[in-house]
């Protein structure tokens, strides 16, 4: 909202600008008035919309035609004073006043005006007769009001009205001439009503309205004024209310109704809640609130982000089936301004037999955006409605940001959930298929991807110790001076080669010693597409040698040209070389150690999904 509201009185001499000015001020009729009031601020905690508010009196007498054009465009809204009892003051406010003043203000962003008929007390008869065809013939005039200065009627009330026009202006909300709310309040509205119906049923159940009620205006509705508000949609229109709720023609309703009656600030408060700016933009600050990330810490979402991920997702999980469908997905980001995921994100996260993104892809991506590009998350999370639904100060309350990785080292230890493994390897060794395989897609599903829909990211679950972490796999181009200090931070390495290929392995040596030897990042020498007969490596160690003079763990023997799923155990060896990276290759080597972490994995899996299914049961 505006930080201040300036008001300009002009109109013909003697209509009783000043007097107007000096009644609100002093609250008594003044016989004698200077020919200009000065300028006067009203403080903020005196005025009904609470910003302070400067007040400008217009003099034909004292002030020049060039003073009166700059006041005019430092305006914020314009009252045309004419005189009741005086047809030529009337006249003169579309013969004069309105032309010159449009004149000087843009088309797009007109001053509101408001008119003011001034010396009630002087007649019996109201003017409204010869305003209204005035009103409707130009848009911008905001309200009228006949009031006087004498018996201090309409007073404070002139003013009012003034600063809503200001405050709530109508323009953005309703075109007065089609009568009718215009399309872009419409569509805000009704990502509104959609963030509102928590259930996904196009109906606002009692629930949700009073749910949006304590959101917006901080008060919950009493159970008559709910009926009062049905009955009036009911009583208007056949599908308003449906199952005793309101539905998305209703909730339109409603706010025409206030608009024409009005109460646009009602409308308006409701749009602001949830981030709208005048122009009916979500504002920068909803959108991308301040969130500080010093460097070597990583972003996370907090438990309580995942849980209103996962409300979201079963809103429009319809069919109960842990997967979005294209229909289920689209509805979901019917809230977006923008359709945020491309294809390549069904080949980032696990999907189901369709190829649909299922519950656990769906977080995992949520994870990945989260973790790459935090400022989008946010943005996501605000069109989503995260920090109303949540009652939470701003999007940013979403978002862990971890402890300095440094930090985690000393203490040899971590509280992260989501782990970045970096895969490097020749052209064609086979890093596409080890970030699929992860996925659970052997070669012949892989073989169906469209390559414009490939994704050089993966991201899905895996146990350690029977704790739920992210392995976020990154393939990473092969050309070697394009390699930034990015690129090649992460908490895990693998170097893949082709055991096939007599040449691939030279690239993993290099890269090792180029970048990895004297970090403190764990590497892994993954030999894909084992199940291919193995040529003698062109290079002066053989691979197990090569890992054994660097003290690596010996080469992992990978494929995906599998019947089922590939094996799982390699990322969870490697999510838990990224969790403990200060063991030493002999504690990894114990056989034991990987006993325990798999079998967590097994048992976890399991429970992971019966507590999913049990929570849909319970709803
Ligand atoms: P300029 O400064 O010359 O442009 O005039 P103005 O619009 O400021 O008018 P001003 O307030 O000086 O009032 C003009 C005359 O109208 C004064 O004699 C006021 O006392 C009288 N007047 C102002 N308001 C009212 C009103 O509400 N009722 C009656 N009866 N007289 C009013
Ligand atoms: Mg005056």
């Amino acid at each position: 909202m505006r930080k201040d509201v300036r008001i300009l009185l002009v109109g013909e001499p003697k209509v009783g600008k000043t007097s107007l000015i000096m009644s609100l001020v002093s609250e008594e009729f003044p016989d004698e008035v200077p020919l200009r009031a000065e300028e006067i601020t009203i403080p903020a905690d005196v005025t009904p919309e609470r910003v302070p508010t400067h007040i400008v009196d217009y003099s034909e007498a004292e002030q020049s035609d060039e003073q009166l054009y700059q006041e005019i465009s430092k305006a914020n809204v314009i009252c045309i004073v004419y005189s009741v009892n005086n047809k030529k003051s009337i006249e003169k406010v579309t013969s004069h006043w309105i032309p010159l003043i449009n004149e000087r203000t843009d088309k797009d962003s007109r001053v509101p005006l408001i008119l003011v008929g001034n010396k009630s007390d002087l007649v019996e008869h109201s003017s409204m007769e010869t305003i209204l065809p005035i009103m409707n013939q130009y848009s911008e005039i905001e309200t009228c009001v006949e009031c006087s200065a004498k018996n201090l009627k309409n007073i404070s009330e002139l003013f009012y009205y003034a600063q809503k026009a200001v405050l709530h202006p109508t323009g953005p909300l309703y075109s007065p001439e089609e009568k009718e709310m215009k399309p872009s309040c419409i569509k805000a509205l009704t990502r509104i009503f959609k963030i509102s119906d928590l259930d996904n049923d196009g109906i606002l159940n009692d629930n949700e309205l009073n749910f949006f009620q304590r959101t917006c205006f901080n008060i919950p509705l009493a159970p008559q004024a709910l009926e009062d508000v049905k009955n009036v949609v009911r009583k208007n229109m056949s599908d308003g209310v449906k199952d005793n709720g309101l539905t998305l023609k209703g909730f339109l309703f409603l706010h025409t109704l206030f608009i024409q009656r009005g109460r646009h600030e009602t409308t308006w408060t409701v749009l602001r809640r949830f981030g709208y700016d005048d122009d009916l933009e979500l504002t920068q600050e909803y959108l991308f609130p301040l969130l500080k990330i010093p460097p070597d810490c990583t972003t996370e979402l907090n438990h309580n982000a995942y849980l209103f991920l996962q409300s979201v997702f079963d809103k429009h999980d319809k069919d109960r089936d842990c997967a979005l469908s294209p229909d289920e997905l689209k509805d979901l980001f019917k809230v977006f301004p923008y359709m945020p995921w491309g294809p390549d994100v069904n080949n980032t996260v696990c999907t189901n037999e369709q190829g649909w993104i299922t519950y656990q892809g769906y977080l995992s991506q949520w994870t990945l955006t989260t973790y790459l590009d935090v400022q989008r998350c946010l943005e996501y999370l605000g069109y989503l409605g995260y920090s109303i639904i949540q009652e939470q100060e701003s999007q940013a309350a979403a978002i862990t940001v971890t402890r300095n990785k440094r930090i985690d080292l000393q203490k040899k230890q971590t509280q992260r959930s989501v782990f970045r493994c970096n895969v490097l390897g020749a052209r064609g060794s086979g890093k596409s298929g080890f970030l699929q395989g992860f996925l659970g897609r052997n070669l012949v599903r892989q073989k169906k991807i469209r390559e414009d829909h490939k994704s050089y990211y993966a991201i899905s679950t895996t146990y350690v110790y029977g704790q739920e972490k992210y392995l976020l796999l990154h393939e990473v181009l092969p050309d070697f001076e394009f390699l930034s200090e990015a690129d090649l931070a992460c908490d895990v390495v693998c170097l893949v080669y082709d055991i096939s290929n007599p040449c691939s392995f030279e690239y993993c040596a290099k890269v090792y010693k180029k970048h990895y030897m004297d970090s403190k990042t764990p590497c892994v020498i993954i030999s894909a597409k084992s199940d291919l007969h193995e040529a003698r490596q062109y290079y002066s160690l053989s691979p197990l040698d090569f890992c054994r003079k660097h003290k690596l763990h010996p080469p992992q023997l990978f494929t995906c040209n599998t019947a089922e799923a590939p094996s799982k155990d390699i990322y969870t060896k490697l999510t838990t070389m990224a969790m403990y990276p200060h063991m030493t290759q002999a504690d990894l080597k114990n056989s034991t150690f990987w006993l325990r972490a798999s079998v967590g994995a097994t048992v976890f899996a399991v429970l992971g999904f019966a507590m999913y299914k049990a929570l849909l049961k319970q709803r």
